[in-house]
């Protein structure tokens, strides 16, 4: 399957240009109890949507970036969204009273399988960013 890379620098060029910003500052009307619970969710979240390595890491990974240029720079755009998210769920775990956090036991366990290999690190980040949505 051929990847549409235009397509795609498109998405996130319109993704850095047109996303809008939360209102962090707008009351909470979550229970106290569901807001304990969030925050800590967000915390691991944070972490794992761009608070690791801000590039691909997979032993692999170097062969599949200089693989043509339009990869490369696909997956140079990628990463500088991904950096979007970690500050959107920094002020997200911020607004909810949480504290950014360095190191969690799946973490660990997210960064280690990333190394298998670049397909299986594709698929691990796609399915985080899958399961953000
Ligand atoms: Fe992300």
């Amino acid at each position: 399957m051929e990847m549409d890379a235009d397509r795609w620098v498109m998405h996130f060029q319109t993704n850095r240009e047109q996303r809008l910003e939360p209102d962090w500052a707008a009351p909470v009307t979550l229970a106290a109890d569901v807001v304990v619970k969030l925050v800590r969710s967000l915390e691991q979240f944070q972490l794992s949507d761009g608070g690791g390595p801000a590039s691909l890491i997979a032993w692999n990974c170097e062969s599949f970036r200089s693989s043509s240029a339009a990869t490369r720079k696909l997956v140079d755009l990628w990463f500088e969204e991904e950096k979007e998210h970690t500050r959107l769920l920094f002020s997200a775990v911020s607004r909810f009273g949480g504290r950014p956090i360095t190191s969690h036991w799946s973490f660990s366990v997210f960064c280690w399988v990333r190394r298998f290999s670049v397909r299986f690190e594709l698929t691990v980040l796609l399915l985080t960013e899958i399961a953000a949505c």
